[in-house]
């Protein structure tokens, strides 16, 4: 099924199935929410929140914190308001896109920006413009924690990514490098090499790293200095 993030029926099944096909998932959202806890009070900004599956998970985890999430998904974001409604003003949701940040009304000084599987959905244009204005937004010290798919660089190394993916479990996993640009294109799906993504978080002025690459999963994490 192609992704069409604006139908209420393939939201609430990707919320149901948010583990599925994505073993790297578990792990990283693991990593990240130890990382939460030593988050001081404030607010984290979640780019791309969905239906508020990882804003849950952070505001159960770290009592400071308090989450704006934005989307450009109506039925994700309905999703997000029906688990987030008994946080209170610990949250606050926002429709906006990610591709023109500059028109969402986010809190400035935030403790930490968050994005799980959403910046992926971006060309290198907008996603540098997406990294420039969460800098700014991010309080001296304040953590920048990506989570996403990663671009297989090229059809020579396909094979390679297929083996692990296959091994990983997971899916879909196109046997050839055409089944695989086929498959991102059907999506809307246009991941950054990492070496692309470390670049544009230390032009921002982030001191940044590939914190866990597992093929085409990787959780990158940048920092503003203090
Ligand atoms: C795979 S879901 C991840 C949701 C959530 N971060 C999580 O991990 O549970 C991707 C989300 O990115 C959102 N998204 C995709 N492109 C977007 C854009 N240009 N602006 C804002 N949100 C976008 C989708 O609506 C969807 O909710």
């Amino acid at each position: 099924m192609a992704q069409n993030w604006q139908d209420p029926a393939f939201a609430g099944q990707w919320d149901a199935r948010h583990l599925a096909g994505n073993p790297a998932r578990a792990e990283h959202l693991a990593i990240l929410l130890s990382m939460m806890e030593e988050v001081p009070q404030g607010w984290v900004l979640d780019l791309g929140c969905g239906s508020g599956l990882v804003a849950q998970m952070v505001l159960d985890r770290s009592a400071g914190a308090r989450i704006f999430g934005v989307d450009s998904s109506a039925a994700m974001l309905g999703l997000a308001h029906e688990r987030l409604a008994s946080y209170g003003d610990r949250t606050r949701l926002a429709e906006g896109d990610l591709t023109a940040l500059d028109r969402v009304d986010a809190p400035s000084g935030c403790a930490a920006v968050i994005a799980v599987q959403s910046l992926h959905h971006l060309a290198e244009p907008q996603y540098q413009s997406a990294v420039r204005w969460t800098f700014e937004h991010l309080a001296p010290a304040g953590w920048f924690v990506i989570i996403d798919r990663l671009a297989i660089p090229s059809e020579t190394l396909y094979s390679a990514f297929y083996v692990l993916r296959e091994r990983q479990g997971q899916s879909p996993n196109p046997p050839d490098w055409s089944g695989y640009l086929d498959w991102l294109a059907a999506n809307g799906d246009r991941p950054q090499p990492v070496q692309t993504i470390l670049r544009l978080l230390e032009a921002a002025g982030f001191q940044a790293a590939a914190l866990d690459v597992r093929g085409d999963r990787g959780m990158v994490v940048g920092r503003r200095p203090a």
